[in-house]
Parts: structure tokens; sequence; C-alpha cells
């Protein structure tokens, strides 16, 4: 199957370049349900740079979290290539995928996906336990990753107990808790009111440039891909354009300050 596609998103970016974190060429992705078939990913090239921020926006089915499986190996594809840090994600067996995505991956997403029965430290800690840390060692790991996220003084809450903002914390320390280099995030924000919203984009943020995780972020908000450093657009299966947002409005100093200006000046 030939596709036209979109040339410009893989950023100028050869597959081992060490800059290259993620690296997709040619990426089909087709569902198979009965008798129908949904080719929801037509030939995507996509890369991303280390420490960068990426928003992929486009309108609803377009293939948005279809392309967020694909790339962080959550999902198979029928035909392309996906290069993460450099390793070929289909030269992978199913215990390496699973085993890459727990040590160098966090996830995101807009239902808050918490187990109601366990406190936010047992949520944040559980992934750790999976994979083999020391109770003890998880513990004050958890406990780190919700202090970056404010939440120090609610760790030993339930889910219920907390607001939407404080639950997509406690999501966004769980994400972080193994320090990962990549976290994906699909609509993050789209069960929050505007203010919380900005609240955790703005943590987001600040999570990207102080530790330089990067952030791929799917969503439909027009306000948290203008944050971003990049906007991907999708549709249909297809990436059609892309483009770097304005500033937002600040002066150069707050700029600066922020950290943001090497943003902007490239
Ligand atoms: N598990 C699935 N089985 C069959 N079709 C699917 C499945 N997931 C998504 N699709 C279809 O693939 C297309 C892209 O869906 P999706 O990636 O969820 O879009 P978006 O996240 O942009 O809303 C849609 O047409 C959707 O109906
Ligand atoms: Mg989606």
């Amino acid at each position: 199957m030939i596709f036209s596609r979109f040339r410009g998103s893989s950023n100028g970016l050869q597959p081992t370049d060490p800059n290259a974190i993620i690296h997709a060429i040619g990426v089909v992705k087709t569902y198979r349900t009965g008798t129908a078939e949904v080719t929801a990913l037509k030939g995507i090239d996509f890369a991303v740079r280390r420490g960068e921020m990426v928003a992929v926006m486009g309108p609803s089915g377009c293939g948005k979290t279809t392309l967020l499986n694909c790339l962080s190996g959550l999902d198979t594809v029928d035909a392309g290539t996906i290069t993460l840090e450099g390793r070929d994600l289909a030269k992978l067996n199913d215990r390496e995928r699973t085993d890459y995505r727990a040590k160098r991956m966090g996830f995101v997403f807009q239902v808050y996906n918490l187990l109601p029965v366990l406190s936010a430290v047992e949520n944040v800690e559980l992934p750790l336990l999976v994979s083999g840390v020391r109770p003890k060692e998880a513990r004050s790991r958890a406990m780190a990753a919700l202090e970056t996220v404010g939440l120090t003084n609610w760790a030993k809450h339930r889910p219920a107990e907390l607001s939407g903002g404080q639950r997509q914390r406690v999501t966004i320390a769980r994400a972080l808790v193994n320090d990962p280099a990549i976290v994906w995030a699909d609509e993050p924000t789209g069960a929050l009111d505007s203010h919380t919203a900005a609240e955790i984009l703005e943590l987001m943020r600040e999570l990207n440039q102080t530790r330089g995780v990067t952030f791929v972020i799917v969503t439909h908000d027009p306000g948290v891909g203008a944050q971003c450093d990049r906007i991907v657009r999708m549709r249909d299966g297809q990436i059609v354009g892309e483009e770097i947002p304005t500033a937002p409005a600040a002066s150069p100093d707050a700029m600066v300050a922020d950290g943001r200006a090497a943003t902007i000046a490239r």
C-alpha cells in the first residue's frame, strides 16, 4: 500500500542519530474486527529529539491514540520501522520490549488508571514493585516522585479522596517514578477544568526542562499544543503538517527565567 505522506516530520533525523529518541518511518496500522478493516495509520514518518516536548493534534478518530500505542510498543504495527533510543522495537522480543518500556517509559492517560483500593503512594510504587525493586526502595522513590508533583501530604489518600488534578498528578508521579526517558501522554488534560489543565501542563513542562524528559502529548487542547516545542498535525491516519507554536505572551525576561528562550530561538 502506498500512501502519500508529509515528509517534514522526520525532523531531519536519522534513526541512529543520538539526538533522535523516537524515530518512525512508514508506520502502517490496520485494525481488523470481523469483516471490517480500518487503517488507522497510513504511513507515518515521525521523529522526536531527545528532550523535546511534542504535541500531536488532530480530530477525533484520526489515529492519535493508535500512533502513541504503536510508537511505545504497546501495540504492533503492520509495516514500518520504529526506533527508540537506537533500538528497533520489532527486533525486541515481548519480554525485552516490556522490560524496556518499564525502565525507559512513563504513561499518562486521561482516564487516570489508578487502582481505587490503593493509596497514592501505593499506586506510584506499584510499577517499581512489579519490576522487582525492593519495597523499601520503591516506597522512598514513590515518595520522592509524589514530592516532585507536590503531593507529599496526600500520599496516604486513595484516589477517591483526591481531586481530578491531584489524581492526574499521581499518574504523573507514577509515570516518573522509574526515571523514564520518554513520557507518553494521551489527552492528559482532557478531563480537567482549564485552570487545573494549565497547572498539569506547567508541571509536565517543568519536568521536561529540569530533567530533560521527552514528552509526546496527544491532545485536543490548543492551549496544550501552544506550550509545546512543536505541534504535529494528524488527519485521517496521516501526518499532514507541523508547526512551532508562537511564543506565549510573556516578557522576554520571564521567558529566559523559565528557560523557554532557547525553544523560541530555534
Ligand atoms: N481497537 C480497535 N479496533 C478497531 N478499530 C480501532 C481500534 N482502535 C481504534 N480504532 C479505529 O482507528 C481509528 C483511529 O482511532 P484512534 O487512534 O483512537 O483515534 P484518536 O485517538 O485520534 O481519536 C478510528 O477509526 C478508530 O475507530
Ligand atoms: Mg484517542
